[in-house]
């Protein structure tokens, strides 16, 4: 059975309420956000996406990135969702994140399976947290240096012949 739209809109409100951004969000207030079925301005994702999978989408990058919806969307910083303009391309950040969905899409339908094979499972292997965990700008250094071993586990040196 489907959840009602009611269910579903409470549900987004829970959510935005979740991440901060709602804080003024008063029950029975006129603009409440509702999370869109399809997405106006699609240039990556299918417009068609849904509800549900739209959302999970969304609160990924934000996750993944550590970030809030207006680093991508255009709107100031903790103002209610419904007040942000989402389908506005003004922000910059948003089609740098096309780009990031794109090479994601190639290396899950193209390189890693031509490397590895299909995924047994289907689900994407690589996602924006595999990179980014947590954070905006993922690391770019040099891997960390490897661990000195520990003085009781260095081998005894061999006794130079004389
Ligand atoms: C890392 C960047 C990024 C973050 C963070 C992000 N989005 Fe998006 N969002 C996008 C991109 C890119 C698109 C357009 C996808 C396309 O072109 O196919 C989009 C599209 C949308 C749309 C559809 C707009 C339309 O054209 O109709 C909605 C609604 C939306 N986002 C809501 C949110 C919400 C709510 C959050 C916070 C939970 C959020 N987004 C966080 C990048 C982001
Ligand atoms: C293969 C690793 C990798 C993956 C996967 C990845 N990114 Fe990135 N991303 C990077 C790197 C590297 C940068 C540049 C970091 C910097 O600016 O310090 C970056 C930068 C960005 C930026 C610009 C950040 C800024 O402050 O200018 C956005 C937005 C972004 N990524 C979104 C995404 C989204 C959304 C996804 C998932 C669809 C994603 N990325 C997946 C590696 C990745």
């Amino acid at each position: 059975m489907k959840a009602p739209p009611v269910a579903l809109a409470l549900a987004a409100v829970a959510l935005a309420g979740s991440l901060g951004a709602t804080a003024a969000q008063q029950p029975g207030a006129k603009q409440e956000f509702v999370w869109p079925a399809r997405i106006s301005n699609a240039k990556v994702l299918p417009a068609d996406i849904g509800q549900e999978r739209l959302r999970t989408t969304m609160v990924g990058f934000a996750r993944s990135l550590g970030v809030r919806c207006t680093f991508c969307h255009v709107g100031p910083e903790g103002a209610p969702l419904s007040q942000l303009d989402f389908a506005s391309d003004a922000n910059p950040h948003k089609e740098l994140a096309r780009g990031m969905i794109r090479m994601v899409q190639k290396l899950n339908r193209e390189d890693l399976p031509a490397i590895v094979g299909e995924s047994e499972s289907g689900r994407p292997r690589v996602t924006c947290y595999t990179c980014h965990r947590g954070s905006e700008h993922p690391e770019t250094q040099l891997p960390p240096p490897p661990p000195r071993p520990a003085a009781a586990a260095t081998p005894p040196q061999p006794t130079p012949a004389s």
